[in-house]
């Protein structure tokens, strides 16, 4: 059996954590640390730490694959809310390391778009397989060419006959598999006013979604304005999970989770999550990362991936 703990990270992340051993509980080094990791038989892993459960201090993994550490296989898609500064951007660019940390780049691809200009995660800008988009027909052409892909692997599955992405992959072989894409739209509001944009998101959304069977695509949306003349239900309803930090009253985080909650999270970080399969909500916190501590961890990622 895999011993899962030692194979965690490659030796230069590895390295990293261990330079920063002295970080207490409530860094995000000190989560890093003790993670473990979800590994399939490809190696890959799509368990990401969301952060400490309030109460326990236990870790709370977002399970895109498989049940794992006493949590169920969520959603494939995920939905981030909170008022502007509640720090939506800073807890995707933590899913984003965690993302690149414990997957080589063939085994998890990140696609990033952001209305804002990028600022967010300037500091993950090293990050080889990264590239954040800013511009709105970009994302439409993306989210088309989303809607192409899957139907283009609905006709290999035919070929190869095969039911799903697990066996698609294991007829194509190591080289040629199809890999998992996290596509990540921070501040989706600013881009869900143009009509066009909205229509080919439900279009990907649909395509998704209908298909039974993982496409491999992993949505993340944000915003920070979980109300029905911004987030109409039709896209809403399409995420199973959802994460809230704090919110600026009860009728929102209704909105925004299905329950009450997010009104009351009181400091930075704090967030309430609905997770798909779950039949709880989740307090938990997410440890701050500072930009100087991403850009060492992308260097270390950078390293690990001999670029
Ligand atoms: N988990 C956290 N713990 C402590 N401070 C945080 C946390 N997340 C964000 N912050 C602080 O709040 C600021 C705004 O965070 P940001 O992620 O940009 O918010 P949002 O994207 O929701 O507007 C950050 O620059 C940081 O100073
Ligand atoms: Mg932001």
């Amino acid at each position: 059996m895999l011993d899962k703990k030692s194979m965690r990270y490659p030796a230069a992340i590895q390295a990293l954590l261990e330079k920063h051993t002295h970080e207490g509980s409530d860094s995000m080094w000190s989560v890093w640390r003790e993670r473990l990791v979800n590994r399939n038989n490809y190696g890959g892993n799509y368990s990401f730490v969301l952060g400490r459960q309030d109460k326990k201090d236990e870790l709370v993994y977002l399970n895109f694959e498989s049940a794992f550490h006493g949590l169920c296989a969520h959603a494939p898609y995920t939905l981030v809310t909170g008022m502007t500064g509640s720090g939506k951007s800073s807890f995707i660019r933590n899913l984003l390391l965690d993302i690149a940390m414990t997957n080589p780049p063939d085994l998890a691809a990140i696609k990033v778009f952001d209305p804002n200009g990028g600022w967010a995660f300037e500091s993950l800008k090293g990050l080889h397989r990264l590239r954040v988009e800013t511009n709105i027909e970009a994302a439409k052409g993306y989210l088309e060419s989303i809607v192409k892909s899957i139907q283009a692997h609905e006709k290999l599955f035919e070929t190869l006959g095969v039911k799903n992405l697990e066996e698609c992959n294991n007829a194509l072989g190591l080289k040629k598999r199809i890999m998992r894409t996290f596509v990540v739209i921070d501040e989706i509001a600013v881009w869900l006013i143009d009509d066009d944009f909205r229509a080919k998101l439900q279009e990907a959304l649909k395509a998704i979604s209908n298909k039974g069977w993982s496409t491999g695509y992993h949505l993340i949306l944000a915003t920070q304005w979980p109300d029905e003349r911004v987030l109409p239900k039709e896209i809403r309803d399409y995420f199973g999970n959802r994460i809230a930090l704090k919110l600026p009253n009860a009728e929102m985080s209704e909105y925004a989770l299905g329950i009450k909650g997010a009104e009351s999270l009181s400091e930075l970080g704090h967030a309430l999550a609905v997770l798909g399969n779950e039949t709880e909500a989740v307090h938990c916190w997410i440890p701050w990362l500072s930009d100087e501590d991403a850009e060492r961890m992308v260097t270390a990622i950078r390293v690990a991936e001999d670029r």
